[in-house]
Formats: structure tokens, C-alpha cells, sequence
């Protein structure tokens, strides 16, 4: 029987990077398929039959698979330089709480399996949620297979080399038709718990949220003998939608815009960029919202872009509308536990890509910095075993 706070510890030292801080552990990447590794050993110490779906998911069985399985589950992969708790809090939660309830002897009396997620950052080929997204058919297998990391390797060729077959990516009726219901157990992105003094809480909502690619280009050229009359730099478009997605964001209720990785190619000191690659997140509470903020900012980058004699091409890479939990699973939840704080989120996660399918929820562990995606994320143990009390709680309730 182990803690939570046990099974993080013993993968402390997996994907940590010494030049971001944090972790790398991205989706079929070494540290990545160590960890997978590790949980499919954990799960079979706990009886648990396990198997890796079409799309690289994993899922442990304690007892016969579904239909109508209550899944829980979360990832192993990281953003680049994320912090220890995001996906894995929720899949070591899962573990511990399955000891829990077969230290007192329970038998489930429906079909019960642990889930891990594929590449759910889009950490490594950049949609997020991928592996939920396959499974549901939200991504078609071909636009997955074509996404490039950033050594140019495909997603195809990270699951061949995983010992996946490519032609079989993709929805996967038949494995989600085993789930009835998904509950995944996740730390907080925020501070909602810290001020309702509260370890544990319910989520209500996930906002919309799309990523988008803006590839400027211009003329590159040498930073001295250039002058300042005759230059087309890319980078100074770039610089204005960097701008104008913190000006469209303040502007619009509720939205968030960020722009978290730049490439100039070819990115030397002294040389201006002949094209510049910016990636945009935007989110917002509708689609309405999100689509006017990146609308608002496209515009502005497009002038900028022609002010500078530039070329600019804008591509969605992924979007989700607003997900809004299922209220009736939501109140079997917290009826289960007594009480707990219903609070929406700025995050995304595989079980809003699943909450078009089937009732899902979200269950939160209160983390004292609110910082999330980064180092200093954090979650107390005390808290942690508290989140491992209220998910058994849970699962106990709904398979009983
Ligand atoms: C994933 O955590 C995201 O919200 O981007
Ligand atoms: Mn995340
Ligand atoms: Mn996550």
C-alpha cells in the first residue's frame, strides 16, 4: 500500500531537466515511456491487467473490461520544464487509491480501470489532449500522424518506435464505447482551493481554447550592413502580436492569450530572420469570446506584417469549445464526499476532450503556489492523501 506522496517520489529522478528546470517528459520520448513503463509495472503489482490502446493510451483493468467501466486516470507527460504534479498527481492518486480500497477488501462491482493518456501537453507534437482526442476521433488519424516534433520526427514514427502500429491510430469506437463514466483527479491550476480553504475541490468547467501557428516571413539578412530603410525582419510583426495578445485578451471578459514559444529561423545574434514561427494560446469562457480575441489579434499581426513588407500565414493547430461538466455526476461526486467546492479552470484536460462522449469529472488537489506548468508547482503531501481519500471515495461510490 503506498501514498501518493510515495509514488511521486519514486519517479522524482525521471524527465528532470537541468537546462529548464523541472521536467521534460514528453509524449514517446525516454523519459516519457519510462514512466509508462513504471506505472504498467505498479499496476500489475496491484492485479491489474494491462493494455495499450490503438493511440498508446494505457488502461489497467481491475477486474474484466468494460462496457459501462468507470475510468479514472490523468498523464505522464510534462510540458516543456513543467512542474512534478500535473498529470502525474492524478495517475499516482489512481494507484493509491485502488490500495486503498483493496487493503478494506472492496470488490468492485463493475469493471474499473486506470487510465494514462497519451502526449496530453502537446508537449512533443503540439495539439494537446492527443491521445483522448484520437480515441474520440476529435483529431483525425491522419492530421495526427503528419504533426512534426521539433527534430522533424512524426508523430507516425514516435508510435512505431513505441511498438504501435501507425495505420491503427486513430477513433477508436470499441475502446470508448467500455467507458460509462471518467473521473480524473488533477492538481490545481490556480489558487481557487487556497482561498476556499479547502484541500480538495469539484471541477465546473474548462474554458474554450485553441493554439495557433503565425508564420512570418521576410527577408533575412546581415544585422550591420542592413540598413534600417531596407529591411523586411519578421521579427518586428512577431513583436506585435506578442503585444497585441496581451492588449486583445485585456480587452475581452474573461480571456487569456499567450504566446510561450518563438523560433526565427535561423536564430543567429547577428543575422535578421528570414522567417519567425509564433505559437498563440488562446482561451476564453465561449467560442465566441475565443475567436474574437484571435481575430483581434491576427488583424493587428497581419498590419504589422504589411507595414514590414512581410508575408504572414496563420494556422489553427487545435481548439475546444467550453466544456461544462455533467452536473449530475458532479453532485453524485460530492454527495460521495460529504462536501467539496465546485470551481471552474483555465486548464485543459482529457476529461473535457471525454465530456462529449460520456459524464465526466474532475476532482482538484489544492496547490498552495498556484503556479502550474513550471517548477514551483506544488501540492502538500497532507493534500495529496486527502485528494487519494476523496477519489476512493468516489470510486467506491460509483462502482459499488
Ligand atoms: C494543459 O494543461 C493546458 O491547459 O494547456
Ligand atoms: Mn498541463
Ligand atoms: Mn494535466
Amino acid at each position: 500500500m503506498s501514498t501518493a506522496t510515495e509514488l511521486l517520489t519514486a519517479i522524482k529522478d525521471v524527465g528532470t531537466d537541468s537546462a529548464r528546470g523541472g521536467y521534460s517528459r514528453h509524449g514517446f520520448e525516454a523519459p516519457e515511456l519510462e514512466l509508462r513503463e513504471w506505472f504498467t509495472a505498479e499496476a500489475g503489482k496491484r492485479g491489474l491487467d494491462v493494455e495499450v490502446d490503438r493511440n498508446g493510451n494505457i488502461w489497467a483493468w481491475w477486474g474484466a473490461p468494460g462496457p459501462d467501466a468507470l475510468v479514472t486516470g490523468s498523464h505522464l507527460d510534462s510540458v516543456p520544464g513543467g512542474g512534478a504534479f500535473d498529470g502525474p498527481l492524478g495517475v499516482v492518486s489512481s494507484l493509491a487509491a485502488v490500495d486503498a480500497l483493496q487493503a478494506k477488501g472492496f470488490k468492485p462491482g463493475r469493471p474499473l480501470a486506470l487510465m494514462v493518456f497519451a502526449e496530453e501537453e502537446g508537449g512533443r507534437f503540439g495539439v494537446p489532449c492527443l491521445g483522448s482526442r484520437l480515441l474520440t476521433g476529435a483529431t483525425p488519424a491522419e492530421a495526427a500522424l503528419a504533426l512534426k516534433d521539433r527534430s522533424g520526427d512524426t508523430f507516425a514514427d514516435a508510435v512505431k518506435a513505441a511498438g504501435l502500429d501507425p495505420s491503427r491510430v486513430g477513433k477508436d469506437e470499441e475502446a470508448l464505447s467500455r467507458i460509462g463514466r471518467f473521473v480524473e483527479l488533477h492538481v490545481e491550476q490556480g489558487r481557487g482551493l487556497v482561498d476556499l480553504d479547502a484541500p480538495v475541490g469539484v471541477a465546473t468547467s474548462i474554458l474554450a481554447h485553441g493554439r495557433w501557428r503565425f508564420r512570418f516571413t521576410g527577408e533575412g539578412n546581415h544585422a550591420g550592413a542592413t540598413p534600417m530603410t531596407s529591411r523586411h525582419d519578421p521579427m518586428l510583426p512577431a513583436s506585435q502580436l506578442v503585444l497585441s495578445a496581451r492588449w486583445a485578451a485585456s480587452s475581452v471578459d474573461g480571456s487569456r492569450a499567450t504566446v510561450g514559444r518563438i523560433e526565427p529561423t535561423p536564430g543567429g545574434t547577428n543575422v535578421i530572420a528570414s522567417t519567425v514561427d509564433v505559437w498563440l494560446d488562446a482561451r476564453a469562457p465561449n467560442d465566441g469570446r475565443t475567436r474574437s480575441v484571435v481575430e483581434r489579434i491576427t488583424a493587428a499581426a497581419k498590419q504589422a506584417a504589411r507595414d514590414e513588407g512581410c508575408e504572414v500565414t496563420v494556422t489553427e493547430e487545435s481548439y475546444g469549445d467550453a466544456v461544462h461538466f455533467d452536473s449530475e455526476l458532479r453532485d453524485e461526486v460530492v454527495s460521495a464526499l460529504g462536501k467539496a467546492p465546485a470551481l471552474p479552470t483555465g486548464a485543459g484536460h482529457d476529461a473535457g476532450i471525454l465530456a462529449g462522449h460520456v459524464p465526466t469529472a474532475m476532482l482538484f488537489v489544492r496547490n498552495p503556489t498556484g503556479v502550474s506548468h513550471a517548477p514551483a508547482e506544488h501540492a502538500e503531501p497532507a493534500d495529496c492523501e486527502a485528494g487519494v481519500e476523496a477519489l476512493a471515495k468516489v470510486l467506491e461510490k460509483l462502482v459499488g
